[in-house]
């Protein structure tokens, strides 16, 4: 391994600017410490930019994008572009177009977090949820007939491959075995093969397949609205849970707002293959109400930043930011929430850096 990280940063809407720097920020010092040669590169993208030039990301961009084995995201969402353009032409084209087809979403109850479960403590929330990211309902492959009229149609097609679930589950087994959790190593499926009985199927049929290379891996299933209750109740129950793209989003965000929600909750758009782009990102939006007043929570996306160093190869960096995070958000902050931390924006950076 060499020791040069390149990073495209995404600063993008909103608050994303301010979040983002911290996670630069944290980056430049864990680089120090770690001899890690890190070189951030700027990439202008977002809403001001496309009201402006009417381009959301041009082809070039994706190019030079491609070239980088990190990128950085900070948030998506404009209060004056309509709601899905920026999703669809940013946040989604890139996940396409880079083939990330792995949606890594930990879940982790930090110490001092607040979760609204009652009596569940952080060794009671710590499980990952393996999203399937470039197929299902994502690829938007549908249309309407009679539009407008009291006839209309519309399909939305749930589209699933052999090769696109098999890559996923079969990541998803490997995460779990190097992930080796001392309390037994368990993949849970989780879909609805009790009414989606030929896209379900197949994962089903896949799962099973996958999972014979995988004799230490306890396989297990659960439908999805059980998983959710399930979820809440018993938390502590879960390992590693792989999903579609649809059931992942939704189930992500139920695990996000037990672990403390939007200030503290990240994710990676992994393309897992040699050469493979690969983004991370805050999970919590571009919050546009809290922007420049320093008060937005950068945890999460410092919390992103652990995973594309890990991603990268920096194992052990990854690990140091993941520690120190805990110990600020255990022994310092107040809140999570934008403007309770007790604490700026970028006094929470400042902070991590210190506990390093
Ligand atoms: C997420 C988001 C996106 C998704 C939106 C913004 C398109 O909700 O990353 O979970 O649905 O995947
Ligand atoms: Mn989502």
């Amino acid at each position: 391994m060499n020791n040069v990280l390149k990073v495209a940063v995404i600063g993008g809407d909103g608050t994303g600017p301010e979040v983002v720097a911290e996670g630069i920020k944290v980056l430049r010092e864990i680089s120090k410490l770690e001899n890690i040669n890190f070189e951030p590169t700027p990439f202008d993208i977002g809403g001001d930019r496309y009201l402006k030039t009417g381009v959301i990301i041009s082809d070039q961009e994706i190019e030079e994008l491609g070239k980088y084995q990190s990128i950085l995201l900070g948030a998506v969402g404009h209060p004056d572009v309509k709601p899905g353009i920026l999703e669809q032409g940013l946040l989604l084209k890139l996940r396409f177009a880079f083939d990330q087809y792995i949606n890594l979403r930990p879940v982790k109850l930090f110490p001092g977090v607040e979760t609204p479960l009652a009596n569940k403590k952080p060794e009671d929330l710590d499980f990952v949820v393996v999203r399937e990211n470039t197929e299902d309902m994502y690829v938007g492959t549908g249309g309407w007939m009679k539009k407008g009229t009291p006839d209309e149609v519309a399909t939305q097609v749930a589209l699933y491959t052999r090769k696109g679930c098999e890559r996923c589950i079969r990541w998803a087994f490997e995460y779990t075995r190097k992930r080796n959790n001392p309390k037994g190593k368990m993949l849970t499926l989780v879909a609805k093969t009790n009414v989606l009985t030929y896209g379900h199927d197949l994962w089903w049929r896949t799962f099973q397949e996958v999972g014979a290379d995988y004799p230490d891996v306890k396989m297990d299933y659960n439908h999805v609205d059980a998983c959710c209750m399930w979820m809440v109740k018993n938390p502590e129950y879960y390992d590693v849970i792989v999903t579609t793209n649809m059931f992942g989003d939704i189930i992500t965000d139920l695990a996000g707002i037990l672990q403390g929600g939007m200030g503290v909750a990240a994710g990676g758009n992994i393309n897992p293959e040699e050469g493979g782009t690969s983004m991370f990102e805050p999970m919590g939006g571009s919050a546009p109400k809290y922007t420049g007043l320093g008060v937005i929570n950068p945890i999460a996306t410092i919390s992103a930043a652990a995973m594309l160093l890990d991603q990268a190869g920096f194992e052990k960096a990854a690990q140091r930011i993941m520690k120190s995070i805990q110990i600020v958000t255990g022994t310092k902050m107040k809140s999570q929430a934008a403007g309770k931390m007790g604490y700026s924006t970028a006094q929470v950076g400042d902070l991590v850096c210190e506990n390093l």
